[in-house]
C-alpha cells in the first residue's frame, strides 16, 4: 500500500504537535504535513500531491473556510477531500463548511479513534472517486476517438465515391478510343493499358465501398438494454442534484444495424444534455422510448412504417435560434477550447440519415432542450 499524505492545518503549534503524536504509530501508512494557516497550506498543496486535508477554521492570514473556497475554485485541487475541525456547538460554521464542499466534520477536542476512522473513510472514498474520474476521462476520450474515426469514414466514403465516378470517365474514354480504331498499334496498346489500369482501380474502389457498408446490416440491437448500459456508465459521475428519469419499457424493442452506431447516437445526446446542465449544477434528464405505430415525425423516411422514438430532455441552458441552426454542422461548438470537438451532433445526424431516421430539436434559452430521434422499426419485431 502506498503512503498517503495528509495535511493538517491549525494555528496552534501544540495542536499540530499533539496530532503528530496521536498518529505516530500510523506513519507507515500516513505521512503528515503541517501548516499554521490557510496560506501556508495552499503553498504546500501547490508543491506536492496531498491526499487529504484536515483543517481548523479560525486562523490568521487565511482561515479554514477561505482555504476551502480557494481549493474548490481550482481545477487542480478541488478533488482533495477536506475535513473541517469545529467546536461542538458551532452549528452555523458546520453548515457553512459543508456548503463550501467539506467532505466531513470533526469535533474538537480530537479523539484518536474518531480521527483514525475518519481518515480511513475519507481516503477510501477518495480512492473510489479517483477511479470514477479516470473511468469518465477514458470514456470521453473513447467517444472523441470514435467520433473522429466516424468522420474519417464519412470523408473517405465521399472521396471513394467521387473517385469511382472519375474512374468511370477514364474507362469510358479509353473504350471510345480503342473501339474507334483511329489509333496506330503503339497508341492502341497504350490506351489498352490505361483502360486496364482504370478497371483495376475500379475494382479496388468497389472493395473499399463494400467494406465501408459492411457493418450496416450487422445485427439487431436491443435498444432498451443499450440505453440502460449507457446511462449506468454516465450515472456514477453525475452530480447528486442532477436527476435522471428513465423507465425501461417492459417489452424488448429491437433496431436493425450496428450497436456501436446506436451507442454513439444516444451517448452523444446524453453527454450534451448533462453538459448543458453543468453550469447550473442541477437539473433533470428525462429519457424515454416510445413505439409509434406509424411515422411520427414530419418528413421521416420510410413513411407508413412503425417508428421508435427516443426522447432526451434536459433542463439545461437551452439554445437560442442562432445556435440551433448550426448544431449539426461539423466542428460547431459553443464549448471552450479543448472541451468540445463539435463533432457529436454531426455524427449523430449522419448515423440517423444512414439508418433512414429523423431528428427533431426543441429548445428554449434558459429552460432546456428536447431531442427526439426516430428510427424505423422492422415490421413485426
Ligand atoms: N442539450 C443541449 N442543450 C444545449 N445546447 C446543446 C445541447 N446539445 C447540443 N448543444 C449545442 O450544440 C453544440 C454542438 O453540439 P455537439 O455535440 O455537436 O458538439 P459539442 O458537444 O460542442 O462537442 P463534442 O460533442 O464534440 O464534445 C454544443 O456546443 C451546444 O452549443
Ligand atoms: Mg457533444
Amino acid at each position: 500500500m502506498d503512503v498517503k499524505k495528509i495535511l493538517f492545518v491549525d494555528d496552534e503549534q501544540f495542536v499540530l504537535d499533539g496530532l503528530s503524536r496521536l498518529l505516530r504509530e500510523y506513519r507507515h501508512r500516513w505521512e503528515l504535513r503541517l501548516a499554521l494557516n490557510g496560506k501556508e497550506a495552499l503553498g504546500i498543496v501547490n508543491n506536492e500531491t496531498i491526499d487529504m486535508i484536515i483543517s481548523d477554521v479560525r486562523m490568521p492570514e487565511m482561515n479554514g473556510l477561505d482555504l476551502l473556497e480557494r481549493l474548490q475554485a481550482d481545477e487542480k485541487t478541488k478533488n482533495i477531500p477536506v475535513v473541517i475541525l469545529t467546536g461542538d456547538q458551532e452549528r452555523s460554521l458546520k453548515r457553512q463548511a459543508l456548503d463550501l464542499g467539506a467532505v466531513d466534520l470533526l469535533n474538537k477536542p480530537i479523539n484518536k479513534e474518531d480521527l483514525v476512522s475518519r481518515i480511513d473513510n475519507v481516503l477510501k472514498l477518495k480512492e473510489y472517486q479517483d477511479i470514477i474520474i479516470e473511468k469518465k476521462r477514458a470514456l470521453e476520450e473513447q467517444l472523441v476517438i470514435s467520433q473522429k474515426m466516424e468522420l474519417v469514414g464519412v470523408m473517405a466514403a465521399g472521396a471513394v465515391h467521387d473517385l469511382s465516378n472519375l474512374i468511370a470517365v477514364i474507362i469510358g474514354y479509353s473504350n471510345l478510343f480503342i473501339e474507334g480504331s483511329s489509333l496506330d498499334k503503339e497508341e492502341a496498346l497504350s490506351m489498352e493499358r490505361i483502360r486496364r489500369a482504370g478497371e483495376k482501380a475500379s475494382d479496388v474502389v468497389g472493395h473499399i465501398l463494400k467494406f465501408s457498408r459492411l457493418d450496416d446490416k450487422l445485427s439487431t440491437v436491443n435498444i432498451g438494454d443499450l440505453v440502460d448500459e449507457m446511462l449506468s456508465i454516465l450515472e456514477v459521475t453525475v452530480p447528486k442534484a442532477v436527476k435522471i428519469h428513465w423507465k425501461k419499457p417492459r417489452e424488448n424493442i429491437y433496431l436493425g444495424g450496428s450497436a456501436i452506431k446506436y451507442q454513439q447516437v444516444v451517448m452523444n445526446l446524453f453527454v450534451n444534455a448533462l453538459q448543458a446542465m453543468e453550469p447550473l449544477g442541477k437539473g433533470k434528464l428525462n429519457v424515454s422510448l416510445q413505439k409509434l405505430p406509424q411515422e411520427g415525425a414530419e418528413g421521416a423516411e420510410g413513411r407508413g412504417r412503425p417508428l421508435l422514438r427516443i426522447e432526451v430532455e434536459d433542463t439545461g441552458t437551452g439554445m437560442d435560434n442562432e445556435t440551433m441552426d448550426k448544431i449539426f454542422n461539423p466542428l460547431f461548438t459553443t464549448k471552450e477550447p479543448g472541451k468540445g470537438t463539435g463533432l457529436g451532433l454531426f455524427v449523430v445526424k449522419y448515423i440517423i440519415d444512414q439508418y433512414g431516421g429523423n431528428i427533431e430539436v426543441l429548445s428554449e434559452l434558459g429552460k432546456g432542450s428536447i431531442f427526439r430521434v426516430y428510427f424505423p422499426l422492422e415490421e413485426g419485431v
